[in-house]
């Protein structure tokens, strides 16, 4: 059975990578330093998967840490590194938290499995407000708006070049756009810390009534309702998008590194997002206008096209499944708090 090494496989779109990656048949071992997760996702993933998935507390800015992890488990055949800090506020308050760990996270890892099959957490971030869309891979990488974004294009930038120099290095960045929702069997889901700064997970802590009312954070954008645009994406659908990467990494399709946008190639308005959160669940929400955020883009969404030819995935999960997964986990998760 081919093993795959999951850094950060605790965190939201980890742990629904490991069912995915279990599901296609093959073995986990997960790292996690659970600084942004809890452990007890893990006896989640053993409810839903039937198998107790191999688990190592290990902070991957220690380098030495990293290197003794390697030198005990060198039988992968694979790693997908989601193992980061991804908050872009505080990354501004914080840059060398977000620098430190994102890099040396990283470098780490590549230093200790300099030649293997590797797949990178990168983010639609990278665009800021794209000139065209919907958005394609060859659309210029833009200066970044913060720390945290700037993370993910210097990664791809050490990636780029540290794959170009090393055989057997095979990498693929896959360019999230915004991961919403949760597992259909409500076990697992995104578990924010503090006040979410994200749409969808204030949305589902205002309607249990966790949180006040919802701010739409700008209705004057020139979009037609005024509210920003967004490429939302499941969860579940992403997650399968890793299995697909690996498996083109193992056919030895990728030489040296290739990039691909994750979206569903649909946009979508904060106020349609409401609307579909109330019309999935039958939830009133609360929500009131207020000023645009600083740094928000006004619209984006993705060209899909080359995942869908190149990778063979796409999404399969609408708005409602994402809304009323989210919600599903919000309320399982007021039963069964954290
Ligand atoms: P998350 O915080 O839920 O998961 C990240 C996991 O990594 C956490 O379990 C955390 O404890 C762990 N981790 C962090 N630093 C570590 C370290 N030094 N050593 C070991 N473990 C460490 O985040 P997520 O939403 O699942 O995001 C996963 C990846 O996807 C990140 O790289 C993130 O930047 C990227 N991404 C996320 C989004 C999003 O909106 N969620 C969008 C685009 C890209
Ligand atoms: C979505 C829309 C907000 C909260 C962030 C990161 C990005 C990527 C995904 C990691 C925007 C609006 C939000 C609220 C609102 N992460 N909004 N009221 O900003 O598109 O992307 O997460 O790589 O890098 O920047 O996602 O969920 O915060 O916002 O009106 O209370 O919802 O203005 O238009 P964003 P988000």
């Amino acid at each position: 059975m081919k093993k795959i090494l999951v850094t950060g496989g605790i965190g939201y779109i980890g742990s629904h990578t490991v069912v995915e990656l279990y599901n296609a048949g093959y073995e986990v071992l997960i790292v996690d330093n659970l600084s942004n997760s809890n452990i007890r996702i893990l006896d989640q993933l053993y409810k839903i998967t039937g198998k107790r998935h191999e688990f190592v507390e290990l902070d991957l800015q220690d380098s030495r840490a990293v290197d003794e992890f390697a030198k005990n488990n060198q039988d992968i055949n694979g790693i997908i590194h989601f193992a980061a800090y991804k908050a872009v506020g505080e990354s501004v308050e914080q840059p060398l938290k977000y620098y430190k760990n994102n890099f040396y996270s990283l470098i780490n890892l590549l230093v200790a499995y300099p030649q293997t099959n590797f797949v990178f957490s990168s983010s639609c971030t990278v665009y800021g407000q794209p000139d065209t869309l919907p958005v394609t891979e060859h659309n210029p990488v833009k200066k970044a708006e913060s720390p945290y974004g700037n993370t993910k294009q210097i990664a791809e930038e050490i990636l780029v070049e540290t794959a170009k120099a090393t055989k057997g290095l095979n990498v693929i960045a896959l360019r999230y756009f915004n991961p919403v929702g949760a597992h259909a069997s409500a076990l697992i889901g995104e578990l924010p810390n503090g006040v979410p700064q994200n749409l969808v997970p204030f949305i589902t802590q205002s309607a249990i009534g966790k949180r006040g009312p919802i701010k739409v954070f700008g209705d004057d954008y020139n979009t037609p309702d005024g509210s920003a645009i967004r490429d939302y994406i499941h969860v579940v659908d992403l997650a399968k998008a890793h299995v697909a990467a690996i498996k083109r990494l193992e056919e030895g399709k990728v030489e040296g590194y290739d990039v691909f946008n994750l979206g569903t190639g649909k946009g979508s308005s904060v106020l349609e997002i409401i609307n579909a959160f109330e019309q999935s669940t039958g939830e009133k929400l609360n929500y009131q206008i207020a000023p645009r955020r600083e740094g928000d883009i006004e619209k984006i969404y993705g060209d899909v096209t080359k995942s869908k030819q190149v990778l063979g995935w796409q999404t399969e999960l609408d708005l409602n499944e994402m809304m009323a997964s989210a919600w599903r986990w919000e309320k399982y998760l007021k039963e069964n708090p954290f």
